[in-house]
This record gives C-alpha cells, structure tokens and sequence, in this order.
C-alpha cells in the first residue's frame, strides 16, 4: 500500500522523545509522504525544520484560527519568506473554527482572507480547518476564488461536499470516520463520493481512529482510515489508497517524485 498522511502536526512535543521511531512505523506502513502542518509562525518553521531533516516529511505553513488573534502585522510577509523553501507545499492550517472561537469570528475571517489570498498568489493549495462554520467558510471560498485547496477533516453531507467541490476544493478524511458515533453519516457520505475527490489524512496527534482510540495518534495509522473508507465505498484500501495518493500528489504537486 501507498499512503500520503496529507496533514499531521508533528512538531508536537507528544513526539519530541520518539519521531523517527514513529517515522519509521509510517515508513513500514506504507506511508511515502507526510505533510506536517503548522498552525503559526513558530510551528510553521518547525515543520519546516522538519521537512528540511526527513525526507518522507513536507511543509505547511499559516495560521490556524485559534491563533488568528496572535497574527501579528507583518505575518503575511513572514508567511512568503517561508514559502520560498522547495518543502513547503501547502498554505495551511487556515481556516474558520466557530464551536471554540479562541479568536473572534470576524478577526478569523479576516485571517483566513488574507492567507487564501496569499494561496492564490503563491499558487499553493490551502489546507482550510472548518468547525461550525459552514456557511462563513463557504462565502471566504467563493470570494477568494479560483483557489486550490483542501477542507481538511471534512465532516458534513454530501450537499455541503458539492457546494465545496463546486468552488474547485477537495476534502480530506481522519480517524475519525471509524467513529461510532458518526458512521452512519460517513457511510451514506462516502457512497456518494467518488474516489478523485478525497484524500487521507491523520491530523495527528489528534483524532486517533479505532482501534487505537485514545492513544496518540501517528501517521502509521491512515492505514486504519483507507480501511474503514474502503468499507463504505465497497471497494479494497489498497484501491483507496491508490487513488487518494494520486489526488494528493495532483493537489500539492511540488511534492510530485
Ligand atoms: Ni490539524
């Protein structure tokens, strides 16, 4: 199996004692690729750090919208500095998070604005995190466009999933389609979807599927989300991870081999 873990947070200090033991899992799991996303100036350039260390790994780079409150005048240009490194692949994590609102509604519109604007010109796919949001995020989406992009840890039904493939975005799945609690949503979601329009990612440390739940999570375990995807599209994971690992080589195509 060919896997591409598209977003996890591994500059998290859950790995600091044991990463390439956890990249060495990935790597025997089939993991070929990482995209390590950062959710501020300081994470961002620790994924690059660690992009620049291992090869398997990638680079994100934005403001998440907890700390949209912390983006600093001048963030923008710090963002386009960072850019500049061949690792980076992504504008991300941005975005609109309205369950825990940690910076206020309008200020993370504000944020997410400018960083898709910097995608667009930068021409690299944003990585977009959407709680409670959906209709904020869409109305960004459509006034920032043409934009290339992922909803990361899509969760929502197919409607909401054909007004996002109509602004010219994919989506992306976590561990979290093996919860109980949401399979019957994902299965009816994941019927419907055709097979080009999703990737896999972890969102690790978070999000850990079944049947490790509870524990932290690591890339190794996207394998456990091709699995559970593959059951509700009635086809294999190695199938699901074909076709996903080639969507998300075409998506942040400076990662192509
Ligand atoms: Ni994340």
């Amino acid at each position: 199996m060919r896997l591409i873990d598209t977003h996890a947070h591994l500059y998290d200090d859950d790995y600091k004692d044991d990463l390439e033991d956890v990249l060495y899992r990935a790597e025997n799991a089939g993991v070929c690729r990482i995209i390590c996303v950062g959710v501020d100036l300081t994470s961002s350039e620790k994924c690059i750090q660690l992009a620049e260390k291992y090869d398997s790994i990638y680079a994100g780079i934005g403001f998440h919208p907890h700390e949209a409150s912390k983006a600093e005048k001048g963030y923008l240009n710090e963002l386009e500095s960072f850019s500049s490194h061949p690792k980076v692949v992504a504008i991300g994590e941005i975005g609109l998070d309205y369950h825990y609102n940690f910076s206020p509604p309008n200020l993370q519109i504000k944020i997410l604005s400018e960083q898709l604007e910097l995608s667009k010109s930068l021409q690299l796919p944003a990585v977009i995190h959407n709680r409670k949001s959906d209709q904020d995020l869409l109305t960004c989406i459509r006034q920032a466009r043409p934009l290339k992009g992922v909803i990361h840890c899509f969760f929502g039904d197919i409607e909401f999933a054909r007004q996002v493939f109509g602004c010219g975005l994919l989506v992306s799945f976590t561990g979290s389609v093996t919860f109980k609690r949401d399979l019957i949503t994902n299965a009816n979601l994941l019927e419907q979807l055709s097979t080009d329009k999703f990737m896999l990612e972890t969102d690790s440390p978070y999000l850990t599927p079944v049947p490790f739940r509870g524990e932290r999570n690591e890339p190794a375990f996207v394998k456990y989300v091709a699995e559970q995807i593959a059951v509700f599209a009635g086809t294999t994971a190695e199938e699901i991870a074909d076709r996903t690992t080639t969507t998300a080589l075409d998506l942040f195509n400076t990662m192509r081999p």
